[in-house]
Formats: C-alpha cells, structure tokens, sequence
C-alpha cells in the first residue's frame, strides 16, 4: 500500500499592530502620495491569518474588532493574495482573518493583514521568497506594508516604504486607547494638507534625537521624541482625541500621541505595571471605548502553525 501524498495544509501566520514613534509628513507628492520619514515600532497587538487552499478566492474575518472589515475584493488581504497569484500562478485561497488590532484606527490592520497573507502563501505554495522579494510585492499594496514584513524597528522613507534598520534597546510599554469609529488615511492627509496650506513644507528627516533615545533604551527619553505630524489633523477631525492625550498624561502616561492617521492613541509609560494602572484608570474615566496593552518591538509576520493533511 503505498502512502497519500502530503498536502500542504492551512497556514497561519501572526502579524502585529505597528506605532510610529515619530512621523514626520513632507509635501505631497505628483503621485498622490507624501514624502515620510518615519520611524516604525511593531507591537504586540496582533491580528492571525489564516490561508487554505479552496476551490475560490474568498476572505472572511472574525473577533471582536471584526466590525468594519470588508470582505469584497477590496480587501487588502485578499488583493494582497491575487497579487501573488499573478506573479506565481498560485491556486485560489481562502483568507481567515482573526482581529486582535483595532480597525481603521492609525495602526496599520489592513496593512498586517496584507503583509500575513504574503508571509503565509508563501509557506503554502512552496515558493521560498527572500525577505527582498516579499517586501517588493508588499509595498505595491500599500506604504506599510514592507514594514509589517519586516517587525522590530525601522526607519521608514520615500512614502513610508522604503525600510532601514535602527538600532534600538529594550522593552518599551503602550497603552493605546481605542476610539468609537474610524479615520480614514486619505482624509487626513487631506486634512493635514489643508491646515498646513500656504506654509513651506520642508523635506523631512529623521530625528537624530529619536535616535539616540531608541539607542538609550530609556522610556523618558523615548517619550520625550514622539512625534506625529498627523496629530494635528487627527484632532481637528476628532476634537474628542485631545481631551483623552491629556486624561492620558494626567493618569501618569510619560508621553502620548495620535498613532498614525488616528483615532486610536498611544500612550508610552515605564512599565507594564504602570500600563495595568493607565488602563484601568483611563477605563475608569468613561473617556475611551476600550483600552489595550503591549510591548514592542516585537517581530513582524511570521508562521505560527502549518497542518500538514
Ligand atoms: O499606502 P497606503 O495605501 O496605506 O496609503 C493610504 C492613503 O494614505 C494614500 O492613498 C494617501 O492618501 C495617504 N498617504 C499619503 N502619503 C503617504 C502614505 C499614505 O498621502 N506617504
């Protein structure tokens, strides 16, 4: 009697949130796009993606933050899956997301989903890309996505994409604090532009500062450099964001900013007991809609279980 063949069976990779520590938005660009520089922390919030083989291209999502992901082709996991296809003749897959990242809340869900979706056809269809290769296919999806490949942290160029490495000790502590709804990106990076119209936007560069803190390991000094360039637009479209930096710091926060295009916030502090205590007080407080905690940096997308059929 001679053995069935070994198929290769579901896939699932787990893929974290990220925050910038710093973003820093030059002029708009003719494609649409800003000019970044940017520095990217990967947290421990994390999203898993589950791919299988199936006889369509399909997606669907659960979890408690599942509300607001569509699952119609303008899903990013699922682009990212047609995508690959194309480059590599890849059979339809079902896509599986389980949400642990807020949606729609500045800290790159689509984005890790994409980027998870990569990481696990990969491991599917046997196709043995590099680091490099994936990360090509990843910025065609979006101006994060490399970076979720990818994890730790890392200096980000061009419009977001363009990845290097920074030297960067220790553990650092968030407490990130969810909003009701969403923002959209493109609004506001319009919204930026619009309260920044009639000003010289200089190109942006990192900030040496910013550096010598990730390298001090000391979450003063990191919390002292957080910056985000967005933060004012975030704001202007959700007045409420303000009010709960300042709950935030007030309860002992040592630093907090809008995360990416917002509305989700966060919030650094010395410790994980110190986070224990942010969240519950600003739980407490009614301000937020719900609160989470992490570290970072922590590894971008990567296979947690392979079935073998
Ligand atoms: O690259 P991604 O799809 O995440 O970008 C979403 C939107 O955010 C873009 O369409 C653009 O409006 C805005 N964006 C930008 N400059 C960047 C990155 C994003 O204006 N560097």
């Amino acid at each position: 009697m001679t053995a069935a063949p070994l198929v290769p069976g579901p896939v699932t990779v787990r893929v974290p949130a990220k925050v910038n520590l710093e973003l820093l938005v030059g002029p708009l660009r003719d494609d649409g796009f800003h000019t970044l520089a940017t520095v990217y922390q990967a947290v421990g919030l994390y999203d898993d993606v589950t791919v299988a083989a199936a006889d369509d291209w399909g997606v669907s999502v659960s979890g408690a933050l599942a509300d607001g992901v569509p699952t119609d082709a303008s899903n990013l996991a699922l682009r990212a899956a047609r995508v690959l296809a194309d480059r590599h003749a890849g059979a339809p897959a079902h896509v599986s997301i389980r949400k642990g990242i807020p949606v729609a809340g500045g800290m790159a869900g689509g984005s890790a989903d994409a980027a998870a979706t990569l990481v696990a056809l990969d491991r599917l269809w046997d196709l043995g890309l590099d680091r490099d290769e994936l990360e090509e296919v990843a910025t065609e999806l979006g101006s994060d996505v490399p970076f979720l490949v990818a994890g730790g942290t890392a200096m980000g160029s061009g419009r977001g994409e363009l990845l290097a490495p920074v030297l960067a000790r220790g553990t650092y502590h968030w407490v990130f604090a969810l909003a009701d709804g969403g923002l959209s990106t493109p609004e506001v990076y319009a919204e930026c532009d619009r309260l920044r119209a009639g000003t010289s936007v200089p190109e942006p560069v990192a900030t040496p500062a910013l550096m010598a803190a990730l390298r001090s390991g000391d979450p003063h000094e990191l919390a002292a450099q957080l910056t985000n360039d967005l933060q004012p637009a975030a704001i202007s479209l959700r007045p409420d964001l303000g009010a709960t930096l300042e709950a935030g710091m007030e309860y002992g926060a040592l630093g907090g900013i809008v995360s990416g295009s917002g509305p989700t916030l966060a919030f650094l502090v010395e410790s994980n007991e110190a986070g224990i205590d942010l969240a519950v007080a600003l739980t407490a407080s009614g301000a937020v809609r719900d609160v989470r905690r992490a570290s970072g940096p922590v590894p971008g997308a990567h296979v947690i279980h392979q079935r073998i059929d």
